[in-house]
């Protein structure tokens, strides 16, 4: 979380780290369980797209003692009680084996992602990555869910939103959009909400480092499916959660007794991070 600019008026921002959330985030996943009870009955999960933490820590103060947290990223965690965490990317099959080696071989309860790209700042790239990620997340979920297992994803609401409704709706029994309160209404974000995993009857999802994505998901959806014409396509029901009353994202708050907290998790790997140690070994000097 930055530690300037607009940020240190966000409320979200100041009271993540008033509680000791490394992220804001942990705010959109209590709210959304406010609303959906998603932890309810829940003991095998998977954290996606996890780094730095904010989701794990909810999930490890939310739930039994007993529950098997898994937290996956890209970018390595500091340790959370509880939690395992993996340095890994949810595109490689190689994943999937090693969640499973973690579980036991059991399955999943509940698959939460909160995934997102690095921007690039070109529109369409981005767009592009992003849904990549969630169609990833996807099919880490499908070869990891119990039958009934539940699975959210964050999602950015941009115009070919409906076909990944239409997707999901092929593989849940419900799917909802949801938008916490703590998110901001001027982004695009949202979460979807899928509950009720229904596998399809017959097929045994496998990943394959030689199969891409679009492969993967061919073989439950055909191609007519894949081209759902426009007017026909799923819409779904559109929930927005959390306290009316509470803080509004959107706001700035000025007037703050204190304009700078510390930061609760300083980042592991931060990309600045080799620049540091070249100014520290004087490379910079050198090569000019
Ligand atoms: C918004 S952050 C997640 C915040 C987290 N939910 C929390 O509460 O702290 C998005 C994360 O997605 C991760 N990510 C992006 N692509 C990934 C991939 N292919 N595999 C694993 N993690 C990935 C990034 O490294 C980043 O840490």
């Amino acid at each position: 979380m930055g530690k300037t600019s607009k940020d240190k008026r966000d409320l979200y921002y100041r009271r993540a780290k008033e509680e000791g959330w490394r992220a804001r985030s942990a705010f959109k996943l209590l709210q959304l369980n406010d609303e959906f009870n998603l932890f309810d009955g829940i003991k095998n999960v998977v954290d996606l797209c996890a780094a730095p933490g904010s989701w794990s820590q909810v999930l490890s103060q939310k739930l039994p003692e007993d529950s098997k947290i898994i937290a996956v990223d890209l970018q390595p965690m500091t340790p959370i009680d509880n939690v395992v965490t993996l340095q890994a990317d949810i595109t490689h099959p190689k994943t999937l084996t090693t969640i499973l080696h973690h579980f036991n071989g059991e399955l999943a309860d509940f698959i939460c992602s909160d995934g997102a790209p690095d921007i690039t700042g070109l529109h369409d790239l981005d767009e592009y990555i992003q849904s990549q990620l969630i169609l990833s997340a996807l099919q880490l979920s499908i070869c990891l869910l119990k039958p009934g297992g539940k699975f959210i994803a964050k999602i950015f609401r941009g115009k070919d939103i409906d076909l990944l409704y239409s997707q999901l709706s092929n593989l849940f029994e419900q799917v909802i959009c949801a938008k916490p309160k703590s998110s901001r209404s001027t982004s695009l974000e949202a979460f979807v909400v899928c509950l009720g995993y229904k596998p399809l009857p017959g097929w045994k999802p496998k990943l394959d480092l030689n199969k891409s994505t679009e492969d993967f998901f061919s073989e439950i959806i055909t191609d007519k499916e894949f081209d759902i014409p426009e007017e026909t396509r799923k819409m779904v029901k559109f929930i927005s959660c959390g306290d009316i009353n509470d803080i509004d994202s959107d706001a700035t708050y000025n007037n703050l007794d204190k304009l700078t907290l510390d930061p609760i998790q300083k980042p592991t790997a931060p990309p600045y991070k080799k620049a540091l140690e070249m100014r520290r070994n004087g490379e910079f000097n050198r090569r000019l």
